[in-house]
């Protein structure tokens, strides 16, 4: 089993990864708390058949006294009504104070049950499970919770740290290729930011099936470059927006296609390539990195292209939440491995 600690103080925690962990989940449960406490899986309605027997069985194995509740895959659940439904399966079970939520799930349940967690009263412990490569290599870790309002994503959420992150690469194998894809974009991410080691491991596996035999490091490795960053700055008042690699221009097209038409890895892939064009042509950023992050994007599955009138797309950069004060800071990279942030006006994108 790896394990990662991330040092936050009084909120650190424990990530652990290992195949097939999900069959003994009850096992770093049970240690967290109190012995018999209640344990409240919440999962989606993919996920339940798939993965729910597995953990709730490890769950009451190691005595806890569990249920669970799951509601409709997809990005939807993750609006501020349906916490309602969550709060209502929480009360109906009993939870106190010293009980645990676990979530089971992609990115949509981790942050829809750990705000649950956060708020329902005063704050539960949460222990996040990701089951999406998304999730594992980024939602899950971090403390960030949220919900989605109708003005905007994300627009209700708090800092709550799991106590811990249990990491079964083994449930990866029932995702499709489309989410696969879009996980992979943000393990990109990490490789262009922090590692070009990882960079190239992932260009020398090339495919999916062959990055399988390599997963459980890939997904660990990206789980230490984020837990480095968020130690440094929990709150994301600072070098946290390292990670947002991508993300200013490919937030602004999910935006400009009000989020039906493009994936958030497919659009970060577009967001990574637009940003080194950029940086390149101001010799901001070493020449051939849009070149390579395209080619390796290509080989899982993401065409860092999109039909999108740039002029307009841009045109939404100005509402992303992150440009505070106007004054709106990019992440660029001097090269593969290596990103810096780099504070601009709005020209920069002209
Ligand atoms: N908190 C953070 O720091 C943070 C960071 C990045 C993204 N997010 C959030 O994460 C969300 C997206 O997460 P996501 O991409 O995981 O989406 P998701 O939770 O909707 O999962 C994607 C799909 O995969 C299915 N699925 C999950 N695990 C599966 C498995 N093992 N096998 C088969 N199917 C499975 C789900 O049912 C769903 O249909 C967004 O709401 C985004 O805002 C949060
Ligand atoms: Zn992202």
């Amino acid at each position: 089993m790896k394990t990662l600690r991330v040092g936050l103080g009084e909120r650190s925690y424990d990530i652990v990864c290992e195949r097939g962990i999900l069959s003994r989940v009850g096992e770093v449960v049970a240690p967290l708390g109190r012995a018999g406490r209640k344990a409240f899986v919440l999962t989606d309605s993919n996920v339940a058949p798939l993965w729910l027997g597995k953990a709730v069985a490890s769950l009451k194995a190691a005595g806890l006294d569990v249920s669970s509740g799951a509601l409709p895959a997809g990005e939807p659940t993750k609006r501020f009504d349906s916490l309602m439904t969550v709060y209502s399966m929480f009360a109906q079970s009993g939870l106190t104070r010293s009980d645990v939520v676990i979530t089971l799930g992609g990115g949509v349940i981790g942050d829809l049950g750990g705000f649950a967690a956060a708020t329902y009263l005063r704050g539960l412990d949460f222990v996040q499970v990701p089951t999406t490569l998304l999730a594992q290599v980024d939602s899950a870790v971090g403390g960030k919770v949220a919900v989605d309002l109708p003005w905007g994503k994300n627009l209700a959420g708090a800092f709550w740290q799991p106590k811990a992150v249990v990491v079964d690469p083994e449930v990866l194998d029932t995702l499709s290729d489309e989410y696969f894809s879009d996980g992979m974009a943000e393990v990109i991410k990490y490789g262009c930011i922090r590692d070009k080691g990882l960079f190239e491991r992932l260009d020398e596996a090339g495919s999916r099936e062959k990055l399988r035999a390599h997963i459980d490091d890939v997904v660990m490795r990206c789980c230490d470059i984020k837990r480095v960053v968020v130690e440094r700055d929990e709150r994301d008042t600072g070098e946290r927006m390292l990670l947002n690699f991508g993300h200013t221009y490919g937030h602004a097209l999910e935006k400009f296609y009000d989020y039906k038409k493009i994936s958030h890895g497919a659009a970060v892939a577009v967001g990574m390539r637009t940003i080194c064009e950029i940086a390149e042509r101001k010799g901001l950023t070493a020449a051939g990195c849009a070149e390579k992050i395209t080619s390796l994007c290509n080989k899982f599955g993401l065409s860092c292209k999109d039909d999108a009138p740039y002029r307009e797309v841009i045109g939404a950069i100005k509402g992303d939440k992150k440009n505070l004060n106007g004054a709106l800071n990019v992440v660029l990279l001097h090269d593969i491995g290596d990103g810096y942030i780099y504070p601009t006006d709005g020209g920069f994108w002209l």
